[in-house]
């Protein structure tokens, strides 16, 4: 695999995060109801780690000699806190699959191509905090399944 491709994936990466930032952000602002307290502070707090992981991704993208994208991929709107956890669910997963497969890519790799341990580390790195996010948004699920 090229350099090209390796930056191509993790731009490809940085727009999913794009994407949950602003998201989470914008639910964020129409949870209302019993609950709503602790789930804004919740999704608040998911924001500001994929912020992290929009730096993070930049900076291995211009340390591979890429450009960062400053495209954003497509964000769902919601309605409820069922549905803002629900969709968030679904796109936490989306971005879990994805970076596996750059892991997978990249283990791939260790022979000829272009290969940086550094970088199977930082993804990785983030690929367990989405999958702490899914977790965290399948325990708000149950907090609300069992408030009412
Ligand atoms: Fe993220
Ligand atoms: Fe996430």
């Amino acid at each position: 695999m090229t350099k090209e491709k390796i930056i191509e994936l993790l731009n490809h990466a940085l727009e999913l995060e794009h994407g949950a930032y602003v998201q989470y952000l914008s639910h964020a602002e129409i949870v209302e109801g019993i609950n709503a307290e602790p789930i804004i502070a919740r999704l608040k707090e998911i924001a500001d780690d994929e912020k992290k992981h929009q730096d993070e991704f930049r900076t291995l993208i211009g340390a591979l000699g890429g450009v960062p994208s400053m495209k954003i991929a497509e964000t769902h709107p919601a309605k409820s806190i069922e549905e803002i956890l629900e969709v968030n669910l679904k796109d936490e997963k989306v971005a879990v699959d994805t970076y596996r497969k750059i892991l997978d890519a990249l283990k791939q790799e260790k022979g000829p191509g272009y290969y940086d341990h550094l970088l199977e580390h930082e993804v990785r790195h983030i690929l367990m905090e989405e999958q702490e996010h899914i977790t965290e948004l399948e325990l708000l699920q149950g907090t609300q399944g069992s408030s009412y």
